[in-house]
């Protein structure tokens, strides 16, 4: 049977060396072809190729090798039925049943081929010694690394015996930073964390690129902070994936004792482990409670609830819609006789069903395909299940057996203990002078009344981006109404207050503040309305929609302009990423799959490669049809009021949301080429005619909505709360578009065209500038024939209609003098 030895994405040189280890120690054996490996095992398989033997197809059946990892799972997952067995040689060792080859713990996977060649004694030439000689350089760091053993020495030996050339491993082993890893180094130095824990210090940094890069670990490993520490522990988030690496340096710390609870394996000095949809940050946080022996809500059975309420199949409609009312639950796992679990029901359908059918049987209503979890799974796990496959209610089992289940809020609840840990990156910012000064005030009224205050959200990520600020939002730890209220009294202006929400704004001069409580919405019970609490500010920072948004800066006077970030918002910022605070944000409120775009458009930003799954995911759940109206409505007029709309309606394109705002649209490629001309006429529009401005984005929903029809487009109109003038336009443009071209076209003359035009509303004429061949007609009905003016002097003699109809001849009869009319 033929063998497969796969690399792992970024597999670093000793997976590389080793992996060529297995191609001369079995003749039959082909590496598949490798897409992405670290910067340096690159290089050596870039300028070794004519060595490898590698395949791009896979057969039908094959023996699968890994080298370097152990990491098997996904791989079966992939190939199930081609797999025949597995061969693994790997310095992480954990023991694994029915599994051929290696995991012993040494300094490199590479010694473990070696050692194999050696005792079969197969004969290698000087460059197959170099390559080989390589892996073991780099992860035994020259043979000064703990954990290296005189096995990966005696290693080096042989191949030094067999011709290994010292020169090759120096040049693509040397030591110097090139620029671009001394930037990317300073980035992440900046994320660079010290904690002592019993007397050992213990370093974490937190790494995210939307791509792998190992080398950055390797030249981290090297900083003399890192070495000095007793362990250290890197997260890194690449694209989906976040892997942590942890590395014990001086055998003061077992790093597999604490990797080893979220799925990792490895041995006392260095282990690792990769993560699926979770946040590196809080990863940070999970290892920071696992490293000081704290419970960590980790597993479905931390967070799960039971006792489970459940409903028999064969009950009636009727019924169980009332037994959920009673409890107040949106759904509940269905049993047959034996107790089985065989589906899932929601108060939904079953209402939808119950007008019909009241009689029938909760069976027949049911979902019969639902996906279960066990207590031992990650929590992440079900996050996924919700925010991919939009189930509400997962429940969970245990030998078959119904144990518990999980909804959203208990996920929330427990993503909330999981961020626990997170301690902000703080950072002194400075303030524009007009900011400052009134923060200030701000800050010394809180002070007074034993409050602290925050400026927040969307004025802190403004402040950074240098953008000039007007609307001050302020989070207040304490009343956030009696502060505004204070300031008020002390500026003598007039107070807006909403106890309800616990918010409060006044205007000083130009500036619009708004004061908010912190607060934290908890849920009595599953369904419930929330109960509406006083939370820490990273309490209130963690129900925010992006990273960018969601963070704070302090106006107390201790520590006045010092930037508050627990998220990673920053680096976000700099790297123009927007990025979810957690993977049940879309689902959490669908309106951010809209702003998300909109933030993406509005700045030129990118959605982070998970984000952008989860946005997938939850468009194909059409989770915006389930917004409430009124909001998500609101937030598509905040779109079209963007300088850069053309830019978010692309978006809106690309992620296939605009059927979900607007009932019936469909895109066409004449539509997204009248935007283009329509962005042009706007600003065209806006400089000739500063005066006339309007709110163009309105014209820009006119252009979209004109082939739909009126009794769709009309309500829509309306639930955005267009003002009157929209309306009219669209009727007039349903009405009169197509005869109106058709005049311009046949017009002969410049009063023609003037005829044609005059009295339409401007709204009407961009639209119809976007028509290629009468645009130059329209816009010199703008430009000149609407301003063409006779003196009224001229007409001694004559009065009222006798008048008008005089002066409107003239007029006429000037512009066809002056305009001669291009033909078309
Ligand atoms: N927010 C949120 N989820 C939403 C809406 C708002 O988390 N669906 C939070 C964000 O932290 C946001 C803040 O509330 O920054 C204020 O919201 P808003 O005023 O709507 O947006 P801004 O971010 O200020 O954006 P803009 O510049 O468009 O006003």
């Amino acid at each position: 049977m033929e063998r497969i030895i796969f690399l792992e994405e970024g597999a670093d040189l000793d997976a590389l060396s080793s992996a060529y280890g297995v191609l001369l120690l079995y003749p039959d054996s082909k590496l598949f072809k490798p897409k992405y490996l670290s910067k340096r095992a690159s290089e050596v398989f870039k300028d070794f190729i004519h060595l490898f033997r590698t395949v791009e197809e896979l057969p039908e059946e094959f023996e699968l090798v890994l080298t370097d990892t152990y990491h098997y799972q996904e791989y079966l997952e992939k190939y199930r039925d081609r797999i025949k067995s597995i061969r693994i040689y790997d310095h992480h060792p954990i023991k694994r049943e029915g599994i051929e080859g290696k995991l012993e713990p040494v300094g490199s996977a590479t010694t473990l081929v070696v050692e194999e060649l050696m005792e079969r004694e197969i004969d290698i030439s000087p460059e197959s010694a170099t390559i080989l000689s390589l892996g073991i350089y780099e992860d035994t760091g020259f043979l000064t690394y703990e954990g290296t053993t005189p096995r990966d020495a005696k290693a080096l030996a042989w191949l030094l015996e067999r011709g290994a050339k010292l020169d090759v491993a120096r040049k693509y082993l040397s030591e110097t930073l090139s620029k671009e890893q001394i930037d990317m180094l300073s980035k992440h130095l900046q994320s660079i964390e010290s904690y002592f824990l019993n007397g050992k210090r213990v370093v974490i940094v937190v790494i995210r690129s939307e791509e792998y890069q190992s080398e950055v670990l390797r030249i981290l490993y090297d900083l003399k902070e890192v070495r000095e520490s007793s362990a250290f522990f890197a997260i890194v988030s690449a694209g989906q994936k976040t892997y942590v690496f942890g590395r014990s340096l001086k055998g003061e710390f077992d790093v597999s004792s604490v990797l080893e609870r979220i799925g990792g394996g490895g041995h006392t000095f260095a282990s690792a482990t990769k993560l699926e949809g979770i946040d590196a940050q809080r990863v940070k946080s999970i290892v920071l409670s696992l490293i000081k022996g704290e419970r960590v809500l980790l597993k479905i059975e931390d967070i799960m609830s039971y006792p489970v309420f459940v409903l028999h199949q064969d009950m009636k409609v009727r019924d169980a819609i009332l037994e959920l009312s009673q409890r107040n639950f949106a759904g509940a796992p269905v049993i047959d006789d034996s107790g089985r679990v065989v589906g899932i029901v929601y108060k939904k359908n079953l209402l939808k069903a119950s007008k019909h059918y009241p009689e029938r049987q909760v069976k027949d209503f049911m979902m019969g395909d639902f996906h279960s979890l066990s207590p031992e799974d990650f929590v992440w796990k079900a996050e996924d299940i919700l925010s991919h496959y939009g189930e509400k209610l997962i429940p969970v089992l245990k030998d078959e057996k119904l144990v518990g289940v999980v909804t959203r809020l208990d996920l929330l609840q427990g993503i909330k203990a999981q961020t626990y840990e997170l301690k902000a990156y703080e950072r002194r910012i400075k303030l524009p002078p007009h900011v400052e000064e009134i923060s200030r005030e701000v800050g010394k009224m809180a002070k007074e009344l034993n409050f602290r205050v925050y400026l927040v959200g969307g004025v802190v990520r403004d402040l950074l981006l240098g953008k000039k600020v007007w609307d001050l939002d302020f989070v207040v730890e304490g009343d956030a109404i009696k502060l505004s209220k204070r300031l008020a009294e002390k500026y003598g202006v007039s107070e807006h207050a909403f106890p309800e929400f616990g918010t409060a704004h006044i205007k000083i001069g130009d500036i619009k503040l708004e004061f908010a409580t912190t607060r934290r919405e908890t849920y009595p019970h599953p369904g419930a309305y929330p109960l509406v609490e006083y939370a820490s500010l990273k309490e209130d920072l963690l129900r925010r929609d992006f990273t960018i948004n969601a963070m704070a800066v302090s106006v107390n006077e201790e520590d006045m302009g010092t930037l508050i970030d627990y998220f990673g918002g920053l680096r976000d910022l700099k790297d123009r990423i927007i990025r979810v605070l957690h993977p049940l944000s879309f689902v959490e409120d669908p309106v951010r799959i809209l702003r998300s775009l909109r933030f993406a458009g509005r700045l030129g930003f990118k959605l982070s490669k998970s984000t952008e799954r989860l946005l997938k995911s939850a468009v194909s759940l059409e989770l915006l049809l389930s917004a409430p109206k009124g909001r998500l409505m609101n937030e598509f007029r905040l779109a079209l009021r963007e300088e850069r709309i053309i830019e978010i309606l692309e978006l809106y394109k690309k992620y296939q949301v605009m059927g979900q705002v607007i009932k019936g649209f469909q895109w066409h490629p004449s539509l997204e080429d009248g935007l283009l001309k329509l962005r042009g006429i706007v600003a065209w529009h806006r400089i000739e005619f500063p005066k006339e401005a309007i709110d163009y984005g309105w014209v820009y929903l006119l252009f979209l909505l004109k082939e739909m029809k009126t009794n769709q487009v009309l309500p829509l109109l309306q639930s955005m709360s267009a003002p009157s003038w929209v309306r009219k336009v669209f009727i007039e443009v349903v009405k009169d578009f197509k005869s109106v071209q058709m005049a311009l076209r046949k017009a002969f003359k410049s009063s023609d065209v003037y005829k044609a035009l005059k009295g339409r509303p401007l709204a009407f004429l961009l639209l119809l500038m976007t028509v290629d061949d009468i645009k130059d007609r329209v816009k010199l009905y703008l430009e000149k024939l609407r301003f063409v003016r006779v003196e009224p002097k001229e007409f001694v003699g004559l009065k009222g209609k006798e008048l008008g109809k005089a002066i409107e001849d003239k007029k006429l009869e000037l512009m066809d003098e002056t305009y001669a009319l291009e033909k078309i």
